[in-house]
């Protein structure tokens, strides 16, 4: 395999425990091909910043009031991103939807992990905590985490690898994404496995 490690970037908005699975995983040699360039946030106090910093990776906070519109900032962030040459971007709690342009700006190179089984529970306002309360006031028995490629369309990009999780009587909130959360964490990794370090290992090149 070949030394050139594959470098990431990693948007994230939020408190970063997918990130921190991402950097455990990386530490721990389970992604050790893997180099995160660097951790982009729309958010100044998001923990995965601190998270970032913690473990000597740079960060870069861009701040939505400093841009006229969503077009402007996406195009900044396009020009950011761009400078790390990176193999693959990944939405840890990104709580932004990335404009059009953003999107074809780096092809089939994004992906996003969302909190329930896909294509159900995903689109405009499903994020966090709003795709649980869904969930729950369906009556599911099951929900479960996606990672997906992004596409324009939100949430609605090629599948990667998905996990059920069930739904248990008297399931909160809380309870139910502190559950989910959990196999996140494993199931990020395994994507970014799969994309980046298995075709690696294969000998395969991806552009
Ligand atoms: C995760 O549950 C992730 O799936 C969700 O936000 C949480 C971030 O947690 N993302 C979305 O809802 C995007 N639509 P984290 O900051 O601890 O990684």
């Amino acid at each position: 395999m070949s030394e050139i490690k594959k470098r990431i970037v990693v948007l994230a908005s939020g408190s970063g425990t997918n990130l921190q699975a991402i950097i455990d995983a990386v530490k721990t040699g389970r992604l050790s091909y893997v180099d995160i360039s660097a951790v982009i946030s729309n958010k100044k106090d998001a923990f995965a910043l601190h998270r970032a910093k913690s473990s000597g990776i740079e960060t870069v906070f861009l701040d939505p009031k400093s841009f006229i519109n969503n077009i402007d900032y996406d195009k900044k962030l396009v020009e950011v991103i761009s400078s790390y040459s990176v193999d693959l971007i990944v939405l840890a709690g990104y709580m932004r939807i990335l404009t059009d342009n953003f999107v074809n700006a780096f092809g089939n190179k994004i992906i996003n992990i969302h909190p329930a089984l896909l294509p159900d529970f995903g689109g405009k306002g499903m994020y966090g905590k709003h795709v649980h309360e869904a969930v729950l006031k369906s009556g599911r028995e099951e929900s479960g985490c996606t990672v997906h490629f992004v596409t324009t369309e939100v949430d609605s990009g090629p599948i990667i690898v998905q996990r059920k999780i069930p739904v248990i009587p008297g399931d909160t909130v809380e309870s139910l994404s502190k559950r989910i959360l959990k196999e996140e964490h494993k199931l990020l990794v395994e994507a970014i496995e799969k994309i980046l370090v298995i075709p690696a290992k294969a000998g395969i090149q991806q552009n």
